[in-house]
């Protein structure tokens, strides 16, 4: 089921300083900032040859990520990203296996414009995963 590692994403309490520890200090290829309303946070991409690292710093009062921050004041990993070929077969797949999909189980249109869905850190050893169907 699963295909490549898309990007590991990186809660970061300040998205400049975060860019710039990756470009200047760890000498990586980074985007310019991206704001995504719909989903709660801005989002810088830095391209590595193999997979990508997301800095994500919350955007707005109801971002998901200010919890996270709460818990976590200089950030963390947040999320790892597999991907899948088809997404609602994956679904049903860890469905029936007794994962725990978050949300409505509808895929959304994640950063990359490509549909995702995001799966219980509970049913994952801690960790939250997404899958983007590529
Ligand atoms: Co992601």
């Amino acid at each position: 089921m699963l295909g490549r590692l898309n990007h590991v994403a990186l809660v970061v309490p300040d998205l400049a300083a975060a860019s710039a520890l990756y470009r200047d200090t760890l000498g990586a290829r980074v985007s310019a900032p991206q704001a995504l309303p719909e989903h709660g946070v801005t989002v810088v991409f830095v391209e590595l040859p193999n997979t990508k690292v997301e800095l994500l710093e919350p955007l707005g009062e109801n971002s998901t990520i200010r919890g996270f921050l709460e818990k976590n004041p200089s950030g963390g990993m947040h999320h790892i990203c597999y991907e899948v070929e088809d997404i609602v077969a994956a679904r049903e797949q860890l469905k029936a296996a007794g994962a725990r999909v978050l949300g409505d189980d509808e895929p959304k249109i994640g950063a990359h414009g490509k549909p995702v869905l995001f799966l219980h850190p509970k049913d994952f050893m801690g960790t939250l995963v997404e899958l983007e169907q590529v």
